[in-house]
């Protein structure tokens, strides 16, 4: 059967795309943050996914204001890179994995989490600064991700959006899901977005350092009691968009330890900097011990 096997959480800051795409990532400000994700390329290479069951958020890109799901899978084949205008990012397209895909879509809606079904969508910086991040950056051409990736968008830019309650729960259906999918395939599922930052309004620029380290100290130990933080925790803490932390939930809720205490899991790898752009940058690795 098929099994989640770790846990990847990681900011999704645009202008670390723009740093890479423009052959800026080795000037000191980006190097600072590039190096935090040198390890974590080696691990990815050591520990290479069959699929990355990747949850992120579309910044009114594949869905305007029109129309807003506030939970989509991506079941197609494969995904283009968003041109969010200044062309698409010159990286390679996203290759997905609608088998899989579709059966979690059928499991988790069966378990109660109305999805909305996505057979044709352009992705983000959401979605592929995290691939760039974790993978490097294969020339957009010759090359294609390591693995394949099925996209999950969350709606965390216009109100309302799920709770951190919501987003727990459904990672512990997604894990349901994937167990039960009749192949060996290992998945790694991702949680992006966040840390602190506000990028509108008179509180724009807001980072918060302090309270960012708190909130990954419980997400990694006590995963119940930060699923239960509030949105105005979230806002008044972390600024309007550090909302976007409640997708890491999703992936820390498919953790093994979630669903049976006798279970824990390993901290391969933690970083933190600030700042990065307007934001702070967080990244985890977590593995089912
Ligand atoms: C910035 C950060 C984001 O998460 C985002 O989606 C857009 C912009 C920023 O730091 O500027
Ligand atoms: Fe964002």
């Amino acid at each position: 059967m098929a099994r989640i096997t770790a846990s990847v959480y990681t900011s999704h800051v645009p202008a670390i795309g723009a740093a890479l795409d423009l052959g800026k990532d080795k000037e000191p400000y980006w190097k600072n943050v590039f190096d935090g994700y040198e390890y974590s390329k080696q691990w990815m290479k050591d520990n290479k996914p069959d699929v990355v069951f990747l949850v992120y958020n579309d910044h009114a890109t594949a869905f305007s204001l029109d129309m807003i799901p506030t939970f989509a899978i991506g079941t197609a084949p494969g995904f283009p890179i968003a041109d969010e205008g200044w062309g698409p990012r010159p990286v390679p397209p996203v290759v997905g994995h609608p088998e899989l895909a579709a059966h979690i879509a059928q499991s988790v809606i069966q378990q109660d989490f109305d999805l909305t079904i996505v057979n044709k969508m352009p992705v983000d910086h959401g979605l592929t600064v995290p691939l760039s991040l974790m993978c490097g950056q294969p020339p957009a051409n010759d090359f294609h991700w390591p693995s394949p990736v099925i996209p999950f968008a969350v709606n965390v830019v216009q109100y309302p959006v799920p709770s951190g309650a919501r987003c727990f729960a459904l990672g512990q259906a997604i894990r349901k899901a994937v167990e039960s999918y009749d192949e060996d395939l290992n998945v790694h599922i991702w949680g992006t977005g966040g840390m602190s930052h506000q990028l509108q309004g008179p509180r724009a620029g807001l980072i918060n350092r302090e309270w960012d380290n708190a909130w990954l100290d419980q997400m990694i130990a006590d995963p119940v009691a930060c699923s239960k933080v509030p949105h105005i925790d979230y806002v008044r803490e972390a600024g309007s968009e550090g909302i976007e932390l409640v997708m890491w939930l999703i992936a820390r809720g498919a953790m093994q330890d979630v669903a049976d205490s006798a279970r824990s899991v390993s901290v391969k790898h933690r970083f933190y900097h600030v700042p990065a752009s307007n934001t702070a940058v967080g990244h985890v690795i977590l593995e089912n011990a």
